[in-house]
């Protein structure tokens, strides 16, 4: 049983093996293998989600465990219960692993080293969002095989996003070369990657696009979604220079017209909605893992 609090820490042998379980789930033929059945799973969600949560309940469901969807917003929380004694609760109530997402940095590592049952990190602040990373090399590796050498350029805000981190830290490990492009206050200063120019960032093998993530900002941290758009934004007339291989991505969910034109969300080279199908096969990995 083992908990999946980031890949910042998981070997690139783990990553590479649970990328190939994922694979393995994605060629069944039948949707549902109750491998996992008898086991409860509880999604336990003190931020919103709609990607993130309905797949992972998607992937426990195909393996036959039991879900329990937990929602800060209905929950005991709103009287001023706190992180721990709810997830504690419900480890009480005997579920065998649970999938956490909190807005709070540093409480997750906290709670893992005080609740027995494993915990899965479905986005912790700006640290880590493990199965998103794990979605998206998946998502590469589908259209590359081969991810050494590759270059991926992550465009936007940087500061705040969890994804970038979590991509950052495995696809180093793979060999592949990681690129930051980030108006000058959305920079992290801290994370070990090179930034350059949108028109540079044009020129990557894969070009990830982050949403701006307006709740995490302090006021003023863009004059204007126009602005922003013009400066940091893929349009559709820069899209006109990517490579004919190279693959747009992008976590969602989207502001359309900001980070990314309406019309590439869907453009053949887009990988925006496969990312998503992609998201349950790598979940049923990280569940099996957990659990198996
Ligand atoms: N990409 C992602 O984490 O989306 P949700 O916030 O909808 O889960």
């Amino acid at each position: 049983q083992r908990s999946l609090l980031g890949l910042k820490d998981l070997s690139k042998d783990e990553i590479v093996s649970l990328l190939d379980r994922a694979a393995h789930w994605e060629a069944q033929p039948v949707k549902v293998n109750p491998v996992l059945q008898g086991k409860f799973v509880a999604n336990m969600f003190f931020e919103n989600s709609t990607r993130t949560r309905f797949s992972f309940e998607v992937a426990e469901k195909r393996l036959g465990t039991e879900v329990l969807n937990f929602s800060a917003a209905v929950s005991s929380v709103q009287k001023g219960e706190s992180i721990y004694d709810t997830v504690r609760t419900l480890e009480s109530m005997g579920i065998d692993a649970g999938v956490i997402r909190l807005k709070p940095i540093g409480v997750l590592a906290d709670l893992a080293t005080r609740i027995k049952v494993p915990l899965i990190n479905a986005g912790d602040g700006n640290n880590e969002h493990p199965t998103q990373a794990l979605l998206d090399i998946y998502t590469m590796r589908k259209q590359f095989g081969e991810l050494k050498g590759l270059t991926v350029a992550i465009i936007g805000d940087i500061l705040h996003s969890r994804v970038a981190r979590s991509n950052l830290w495995a696809l180093q490990k793979l060999g592949v070369n990681v690129r930051f492009c980030a108006p000058p206050n959305m920079v992290a200063t801290e994370l070990d990657a090179a930034y350059i120019s949108i028109e540079e960032a044009l020129k990557a093998d894969v070009i990830m696009m982050l949403r701006v993530q307006l709740e995490r900002h302090e006021n003023g941290m863009i004059k204007s979604a126009e602005e922003y758009r013009e400066q940091y934004g893929l349009t559709v007339e820069r899209a006109k220079r990517i490579a004919p291989h190279a693959i747009i991505m992008h976590p969602a969910p989207i502001n359309r017209n900001v980070e990314i034109d309406d019309e590439l969300v869907e453009h053949p080279q887009s990988r925006i909605f496969p990312q998503m199908e992609n998201g349950v096969p790598v979940r049923m990995a990280v569940i099996e893992r957990a659990l198996g």
